[in-house]
């Protein structure tokens, strides 16, 4: 089974080969669909030019050497010079009857690389926000579908684990007892526990043994090594990681503790990145600090701006240990492609960190890095969504609010449904809901957190592709026929059951697309498209009373693919595919 754009396309380019020689075998045939017919190859225009030559007759001359008798009913030059192309009913049947047998529904596997992929990084004792629930969707679809591609996906939570407010969080700890209701609320609601200990020390007197010289007396004894002060950082962190697991099984994503990287893996390189930095002359001490200074990157009134790798005080910092990352993902995690599922302010900051990597010969010219910028997600009024009273909104909450929602639809849409039935899907429907708004957008994009529209049963939403998907297998249980057992031979002769077919036939190029360009958004498009190309399809073709059986054992099959592609599309994106709805 192949995508019938890329048989097109192959077959253009040999034309172009046969045409007008080798070394115009591997231009662009540009086949794209058309409303004119099932595909339009315009590489007549561009090549004309190239050619001296009119389109027109550069077009015939591509229909002189087009072989694609088995694929195409009609093919006819119109306008300039466009090669307009139809496809035979009978090679979308065996195609979409291929799929039916295959178990990865005409998703290729691909040549497997190592790819480290950095996403969701929340920051211990801090609330894992909106902006981190984006990057952590986005991050593991990305990783489901490399995997599922065939990659080995090297899953690298970075979470902010170190740095100087440990020293007043870990205070904080100490004052408010270990076994207090208050250390508690760093695995409930961590961001009360960070304001806490945040106010104490914002408040606090400057005396020698106040609160604040007390934090960073601790910053120095964390740093140093101290035995008892490790101890409660790893208190600290431990629960900070209870809270994290609670949101990462609520979301349903395949983070785990053994993904855990966080930036504290990285404190025994440190040192040795900056000497190596300096003893290559990469980097140099300005102002105290060890700087580096890269060509390209200036600020205002052109004056360069630096990375700093080393504070005056001797102290690391963010960039030094994100350096630390680059040099062991590809030299212990091997790395062929490294990804950064990150929010897009950070963009300077990895622009930077890779070119300095680059220039101290860390990241080879072979080892691609991406930065998958997340955009913020806003409330009504248009800024970054907080709570009324300003607070960042409680993730755990939002997530539960959602569920609540769809229960009530639920409820109302499903009375026959047992209490646990209808729970269930309120689950998957209300999760699903939110993890796809995070992913039918371009995820570099703003866009407004809004449950109604999420939550909609209509239009690009995640109910809606869901629904698609419970029709389908409510049919099969009307039908009394298992969706796994369907074994029919296809034929499409409706309209509509032609556009399925070829809906469906395009899948697996979608999927391989979602991994070349790092963009989810063109699978949840895909998924949309074939749900609105289903609801057409059940206006014009009964499905259980087809008016034959061959008909109908047809139409089933065509359904029963349909499911797969659904439920596989949604597995994707890391969308739940409720039973009933
Ligand atoms: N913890 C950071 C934040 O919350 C994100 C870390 C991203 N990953 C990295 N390698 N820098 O903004």
């Amino acid at each position: 089974m192949a995508d019938p754009q890329e048989v097109l396309s192959r077959r253009v380019q040999s034309a172009l080969g046969a045409a007008f020689g080798p070394e115009y075998a591997d231009t662009d045939p540009v086949v794209r669909p058309s409303q004119f017919a099932d595909y339009q190859a315009n590489a007549a225009l561009a090549l004309a030019k190239r050619l001296g030559r009119k389109p027109r007759e550069v077009s015939a001359a591509i229909m002189e050497h087009l072989d694609v008798a088995d694929v195409c009913r009609d093919i006819e030059v119109s306008g300039p010079g466009f090669i307009n192309l139809t496809l035979r009913e009978d090679w979308i049947a065996d195609q979409t009857r291929q799929l039916l047998d295959d178990p990865r529904v005409g998703v290729p596997v691909q040549e497997r690389l190592n790819i480290p992929l950095d996403y969701s990084a929340p920051n211990v004792a801090k609330e894992m926000h909106v902006g981190h629930l984006r990057t952590t969707v986005v991050g593991d679809s990305l990783a489901r579908t490399l995997e599922f591609l065939g990659h080995h996906v090297i899953r690298q939570n970075h979470i902010g684990d170190w740095g100087t407010p440990f020293g007043m969080l870990i205070e904080h700890l100490l004052e408010a007892g270990e076994d207090s209701e208050e250390a508690d609320l760093l695995t409930t609601d961590p961001n009360a526990f960070y304001q806490a200990a945040r106010t104490k020390f914002d408040s606090s007197g400057e005396g020698p043994d106040d609160f604040a010289a007390r934090a960073r007396r601790r910053v120095v004894a964390l740093q140093g090594g101290d035995e008892e002060t490790l101890r409660l950082w790893r208190e600290l962190v431990g629960l900070s990681r209870i809270y994290f697991n609670k949101v990462y099984a609520k979301l349903g994503v395949t983070l785990t503790d053994d993904h855990l990287a966080g930036e504290s893996s990285y404190n025994a390189m440190l040192a040795d990145v900056c000497d190596e930095l300096e003893s290559k002359g990469i980097a140099e001490i300005s102002d105290g600090a060890l700087c580096v200074f890269l060509e390209g990157f200036t600020g205002r009134e052109d004056k360069p701006v630096p990375l700093i790798v080393r504070k005056s005080d001797g102290g690391y910092g963010y960039a030094t240990t994100d350096l630390a990352t680059v040099r062991y993902r590809v030299d212990d995690l091997k790395a062929d492609r490294i990804l950064y599922v990150v929010g897009a302010p950070q963009a300077m900051h990895f622009k930077m960190v890779w070119a300095t990597a680059r220039k101290a010969g860390w990241l080879p010219d072979r080892v691609e890095t991406t930065h998958v910028q997340i955009g913020n997600v806003l409330g009504p009024d248009g800024k970054i969504l907080r709570t009324r009273s300003g607070a960042p909104v409680r993730l755990v909450q939002l997530l539960d609010e959602a569920i609540e929602r769809a229960a009530a639809v639920v409820a109302e849409n499903r009375p026959d449904l047992d209490a646990e039935s209808q729970a269930e899907i309120a689950r998957k429907v209300g999760i699903g809901a939110v993890k796809y708004a995070d992913l039918s957008v371009s995820h570099d994009t703003e866009y407004v957190f809004d449950f109604d529209r999420m939550l909609a049963l209509t239009g690009n939403t995640g109910p809606y592709i869901q629904y698609a998907q419970a029709r389908i297998r409510s049919i099969f249980r009307k039908g009394g026929v298992d969706p796994r057992a369907v074994d029919g031979a296809i034929t499409v002769s409706e309209g509509s059951e032609r556009d399925l077919a070829l809906k469906l036939l395009g899948f697996g190029a979608v999927v391989e697309q979602v991994g070349d360009h790092l963009q989810p958004h063109r699978l949840s498009t895909y998924l949309f498209e074939l749900a609105q190309t289903l609801t057409a399809f059940y206006e014009h073709c009964p499905v259980l009373t087809a008016s034959t059986d061959a008909e109908r054992e047809s139409r089933l099959a065509l359904v029963s693919v349909a499911l797969r592609v659904l439920v596989q599309g949604l597995d994707l994106l890391g969308v739940e595919s409720p039973e009933h709805m």
